[in-house]
């Protein structure tokens, strides 16, 4: 081949094969990670959260035709959106939890790890649990920009999140509530995995009017019923807020 044919058939950037980028993606998040020497409470670099966002966009696809797949990674997006720190607050939501250095808290439903990631620059062990395995190799993909050997993450069956007796101090439940099979007896066997005088933290969607219409408001959980089924499991409710976030309540419960 002379030089103006090695020159045509130069490939252009649209025509690189998908594995250079997730290359590129790669040795990026590799770059970020390396020079990771973050101390617990620190929250995500600016750096961090674009790497975060890269590895979002290169394993988008330009399919014509809607897949599982796109429905995942349009979860993965919805979960981390840059707008969800106004209404979620995650920090003032961690900041209830109290002292965290000494806790072990397991994330039931973890989903992309939003609270999971947030928590492990704190907690002394965080158990990342879902029972979707795509949701387990996304954190576990992550847990390679961030280096955080306190954050394990853990796949569960739907009746069984996988803790062993008196694993946790500390359960934390974000959106997910509605979705377990069952509520009061789920909440009757992971007592269990609970140290005594540990503490459930159940977040979810307001059964009213909001913004946010994923979930639906048929389909969600009224505050009350959260309480009252915590009780029926035999956990005692410490504090029902439902002003701190716009458009969850937290409900905190302990196992006596
Ligand atoms: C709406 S997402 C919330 C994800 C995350 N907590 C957040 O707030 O970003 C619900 C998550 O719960 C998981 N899930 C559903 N049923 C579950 C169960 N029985 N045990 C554990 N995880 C479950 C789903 O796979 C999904 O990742």
């Amino acid at each position: 081949m002379n030089t103006l044919s090695i020159y045509l058939h130069r490939p252009t950037l649209l025509q690189l094969p998908l594995q250079t980028y997730l290359f590129g993606a790669l040795l990026l998040i590799a770059t970020v990670g390396c020079h990771n020497e973050r101390r617990p409470q620190q929250p995500l670099t600016f750096t961090e959260q674009n790497a975060l966002d890269t590895s979002y966009a290169i394993t988008s696809h330009n399919h014509t035709t809607h897949t599982a797949e796109d429905d995942f990674h349009q979860q993965i997006r919805a979960y981390e959106s840059k707008d969800r720190v106004f209404w979620q607050k995650p920090e003032l939501v961690i900041s209830k939890m109290g002292e965290l250095s000494d806790k072990v808290v397991a994330d039931i439903g973890a989903g992309s790890g939003y609270f999971a990631r947030r928590l492990a620059m704190r907690a002394q062990r965080v158990i990342a649990i879902d029972i979707d395995p795509r949701f387990i190799h996304f954190m576990d993909s992550l847990k390679m920009v961030e280096q955080l050997d306190r954050f394990e993450t853990r796949l569960a069956e739907p009746m069984d999140p996988h803790l062993k007796p008196q694993e946790v101090d500390i359960v934390l439940m974000v959106n997910t509530y509605l979705y377990l099979p069952q509520r009061v007896n789920y909440l009757k066997h992971l007592k269990k995995s609970i140290k005594p005088g540990g503490r459930i933290f159940i977040i979810d969607f307001k059964k009213k009017k909001i913004p946010i219409t994923d979930p639906p408001a048929h389909i969600r959980i009224p505050l009350y019923q959260v309480e009252q089924e915590l009780e029926q499991a035999g956990y005692r409710i410490i504090e029902s807020d439902d002003t701190s976030l716009d458009y969850q309540y937290i409900v905190v419960a302990e196992r006596p």
